[in-house]
């Protein structure tokens, strides 16, 4: 099925990222400098990237599919996967803020910064695996060719309409190219 190798395609670079933020982290706990830009970098893929667009792409269209198929909301997998969306969000939004306050000068919000980082980074490299896992492998149960075609498109019209033209293309090369500086 074309949508979920679409949005296994998503998780591939997701993780990628998820990599590299744990890396930096690990670089300011060993006390050597990051540029601030490379957290930037990160924040602003993990906001558009992650959850605006992929996580937009499952919850205004891939989700709402399966649940007309059958898989239920409540109290099974798709739930759960709502709840970790909203927890990523809350992660994302206080790693931000103790990334601001850490650069302004203010060397306690080390902790902060780990915290966050290390929860965003365990939930959705979890909440990934259990939907390449269980739930898409479910997907593949319910779903019949002429709704995955109707999936593909609405996956694009939701990166047309959510993070604009060509930014899906822009935010995964911003990935690849911090790897390569990263890790030269
Ligand atoms: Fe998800
Ligand atoms: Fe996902």
């Amino acid at each position: 099925m074309r949508s979920i190798e679409l949005l296994m395609n998503d998780h591939r670079v997701i993780e990628k990222a998820l990599q590299l933020l744990e890396n930096s982290v690990i670089k300011l706990q060993q006390g050597k400098n990051v540029d601030r830009k490379v957290f930037e970098t990160l924040i602003t893929f993990f906001k558009l990237f992650a959850d605006r667009c992929h996580h937009g792409k499952e919850e205004s269209a891939f989700f709402p599919t399966l649940e007309r198929l059958g898989i239920p909301k409540e109290g099974g997998p798709i739930g759960v996967m709502l709840y970790e969306h909203d927890m990523g969000r809350r992660y994302i939004k206080n790693l931000e803020d103790s990334i601001e306050k850490f650069y302004s000068g203010d060397a306690s919000a080390l902790q902060d910064i780990v915290e966050n980082a290390y929860g965003y980074i365990n939930l959705l490299r979890n909440h990934i695996f259990k939907e390449d896992n269980i739930l898409f492998q479910l997907a593949t149960q319910v779903l019949d060719y002429d709704t995955d075609r109707e999936l593909v498109e609405e996956f694009e019209r939701i990166e047309e309409e959510r993070i604009g033209h060509g930014k899906h293309e822009e935010l995964i090369r911003s990935i690849n190219d911090l790897e390569s500086i990263l890790i030269r």
